[in-house]
């Protein structure tokens, strides 16, 4: 939520081609399997794979900030073995890409209650967070067990403050507090929807929607999503000629 203190949002609208903060929405892995003849949980480990790929891909791009949607409060709905295989597939991703992190120097932050997740998915995540801790340059943020209402719900009772609330108390309470808001948010599949999303950080994003199911999305469909963004306009209320102006 913290916008850099030199930046007005009118040279925000112009400032370079890559955005600080990609937000993705990784969909179809279940249709993916589906369309393979496999299972549901296939599709997810197949999936799980492509994240190591995409991180890799958005370092190399000068992304500061990557957050991925990982598991919904609302996916809890789900079949309970699915919901158990992915709890699986959550830990044994972090013990197998965590060195690899660890190595290309990329913090790890989650958003989300994650203290419904299993307790060794709980431990897991929270000591590949303090092992990379002390990184700065790229940030991976995983949201699990995360909706943008149950995080508004959860901000607002943070708020300690008698009288009258503004923005900004909210914006510093919510589990993205100290991240940029997402530039580019991209949903895999085809769907054309948030799902509870990071609702309110969206506000000024640029939405991207791809047909390819998630475990198809590859570097280089992330080129072609940063190369579409690249040819926005972002204008936060002005108009393109005030955009054009100096000052
Ligand atoms: C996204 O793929 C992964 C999670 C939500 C955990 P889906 O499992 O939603 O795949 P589809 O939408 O059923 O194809
Ligand atoms: C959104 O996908 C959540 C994740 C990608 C983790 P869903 O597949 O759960 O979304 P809906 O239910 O189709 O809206
Ligand atoms: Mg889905």
């Amino acid at each position: 939520m913290i916008r850099r203190k030199t930046e007005t949002p009118k040279k925000i609208a112009r400032c370079g081609s890559i955005p600080r903060h990609v937000a993705i929405i990784m969909d179809g892995n279940g249709r993916w399997a589906k369309e393979r003849g496999l299972s549901r949980v296939s599709g997810h480990k197949e999936g799980a794979k492509r994240v190591l790929e995409v991180v890799e891909e958005s370092v190399k791009s000068g992304i500061e900030y990557l957050t991925l949607y990982a598991f919904s409060s609302e996916n809890w709905n789900r079949p309970k073995l699915e919901v158990k295989a992915l709890m699986k597939l959550l830990l044994a991703s972090l013990k197998k890409y965590g060195k690899l992190f660890i190595e290309k120097e990329v913090r790890f932050l989650t958003i989300g209650d994650i203290s419904a997740l299993p307790k060794d998915c709980q431990d897991a995540l929270n000591s590949l967070k303090k092992q990379t801790e002390n990184f700065t340059k790229s940030n991976l943020v995983l949201a699990l067990n995360y909706g943008s209402r149950d995080e508004l719900v959860r901000a607002v009772n943070k708020i300690e403050k008698k009288g009258k609330v503004c923005w900004k108390d909210i914006a510093e309470n919510l589990d993205t507090a100290k991240m940029p808001d997402p530039d580019l948010i991209i949903r895999t599949s085809g769907e054309m929807r948030l799902s509870n999303y990071l609702l309110l950080q969206s506000a000024y994003s640029e939405l991207y929607f791809t047909n390819v199911y998630w475990p198809d999305f590859n570097a280089s469909q992330l080129e072609k999503a940063l190369c579409e963004y690249a040819k926005r306009e972002r204008r936060y209320g002005f108009t393109t000629e005030q955009l054009k102006t100096n000052d």
